[in-house]
C-alpha cells in the first residue's frame, strides 16, 4: 500500500472509530490474568507516530518488571504513610500489588519554554496512542500522575535522570475487571463556530 493509499483509506470507518474512542475507559480494577509484554512493546512502536514538532522524540517508555514495580509499590506506601499514615499506606500497598500490567513515560527536559509544552503535548499523544492500541487488543489502562511520579526516586528506579527527564504518567494495563462509570458534560464538545 502507498502512504497516499494509507492516508485516504482507513481501515476503520467514522463510525467505528467513534464507538472505538467512546468505549475506552480508566480502569483501575483487573483481572489477574499475566499481561502480555509483547503487545506492549508493540504500542510503543505504534507510540513514535504520535504528531511530534521537530521530531524531537521526546519521550522514553519504560515496561516495568516485578522489582520496579515491587520498589514503586514501596514508595508510594511510604509517601502515603507520611501524608496519611499506615493503614491508608496498607491499603493502597494492596491495591498497587493487584495491578498486573505496569509501564511508564517520561519526557525530556527541553530549555526554552515553547519546545517544552510542544514537547509535553507529542508525549501526551505517543501515551494517548499506546493506550489506544492496549484498548484495540481488549486491554484497559489508567494514567496515573499522582504524588509518587514526581518524586525523583522513582524516576531513578526507572533508570531515568531526574535532571533531564520527568514524569509524564505511570500507566496500568491489563484484562477490565468491570466497566467504571464516567461522564461528560452537556455540552463540552460544541465548538466556538468562527465566522
Ligand atoms: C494527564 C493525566 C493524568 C491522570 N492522572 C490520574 C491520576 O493520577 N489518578 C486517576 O485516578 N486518574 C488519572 N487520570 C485519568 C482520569 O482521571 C480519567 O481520564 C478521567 O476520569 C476520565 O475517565 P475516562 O478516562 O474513563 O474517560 C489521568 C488522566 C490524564 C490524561
Amino acid at each position: 500500500m502507498t502512504d497516499r493509499q494509507r492516508l485516504t483509506s482507513s481501515p476503520v470507518g467514522p463510525a467505528e472509530a467513534g464507538e472505538f474512542l467512546r468505549g475506552r475507559r480508566s480502569v483501575d480494577q483487573f483481572e489477574s490474568t499475566p499481561v502480555d509484554t509483547g503487545r506492549l512493546e508493540e504500542a510503543f512502536e505504534v507510540a513514535r507516530w504520535a504528531p511530534n514538532h521537530h521530531l524531537t522524540e521526546p519521550w522514553q517508555f519504560y515496561v516495568i518488571g516485578p522489582e520496579t514495580k515491587k520498589a514503586i509499590v514501596e514508595l508510594n506506601a511510604e509517601l502515603v504513610a507520611e501524608a496519611k499514615g499506615e493503614e491508608a499506606a496498607d491499603a493502597k500497598r494492596q491495591r498497587w500489588h493487584a495491578v498486573p500490567g505496569w509501564f511508564a513515560v517520561t519526557c525530556r527536559r527541553a530549555d526554552d519554554a515553547n519546545t517544552a509544552a510542544e514537547d509535553y503535548a507529542a508525549c501526551a499523544c505517543a501515551a494517548h496512542n499506546i493506550v489506544l492500541y492496549l484498548h484495540s487488543a481488549g486491554m484497559a489502562c489508567k494514567w496515573t500522575s499522582g504524588p509518587v511520579t514526581h518524586d525523583a526516586r522513582y524516576l531513578r528506579l526507572l533508570g531515568a535522570d531526574p535532571a533531564n527527564d520527568y514524569s509524564v504518567g505511570l500507566f496500568w494495563y491489563g484484562v477490565a475487571k468491570r466497566a467504571p462509570r464516567t461522564q461528560r458534560s452537556e455540552d463540552g464538545h460544541r465548538p466556538v463556530r468562527c465566522p
